[in-house]
């Protein structure tokens, strides 16, 4: 069984998304994953998504209610075969818990979008309903190229390590 921890900031926008996404088109493909979130900050320990997240997620059909955040730990390089970082900047911050030795695959999740390498799912927060509509429709395309991957054996593409 394969594994994936999608990582952002907050834990509370953006990775929550991705997890209920994926979990969604994992579960319609009839894969058994282990699929997860969390954040490298620790401000929304315990909290529910973004009540903005989880109007995008439900207004394509994604339930993220009951998703609740937390911070990042050393042994999750160890628990997951894939971890899906947003941004340079989560990249960058999950080294604070890197160990020096690892197996995890750690990509960006445009990695897995068609010409999209290299590229960030921007950080929401502070902006408006339209930046939440933008984020899922990345999201979505990450998820669906990232499953897609997994599938066909192909997840070493983009910036794995
Ligand atoms: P996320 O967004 O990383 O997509 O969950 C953020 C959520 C909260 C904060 C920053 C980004 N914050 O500064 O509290």
């Amino acid at each position: 069984m394969s594994s994936v921890l999608f990582v952002c900031l907050g834990n509370i926008c953006r990775s929550p998304l991705a997890e209920g996404v994926f979990r969604q088109l994992a579960g319609a493909a009839g894969l058994d994953l282990l699929i997860d979130s969390a954040g490298t900050g620790d401000w929304h320990i315990g909290h529910a998504p973004d009540p903005r997240s989880q109007a995008v997620a439900a207004r394509h059909g994604v339930d993220i209610s009951g998703l609740r955040a937390r911070q990042l730990t050393a042994d999750d390089f160890s628990r997951f075969a894939h971890i899906i970082v947003m941004d340079d900047s989560n990249r960058e911050n999950i080294r604070a818990w890197e160990p020096e030795r690892h197996e995890a695959r750690v990509n960006l999740l445009l990695d897995f979008v068609p010409g999209r390498a290299g590229e960030a799912v921007p950080d929401p927060y502070y902006g408006g309903p339209e930046d939440f509509e933008e984020t899922y429709r990345l999201v979505r395309a990450g998820a669906e190229g990232l499953l897609r991957a997994i599938v066909g054996g192909g997840v070493a593409a983009g910036q794995a390590e």
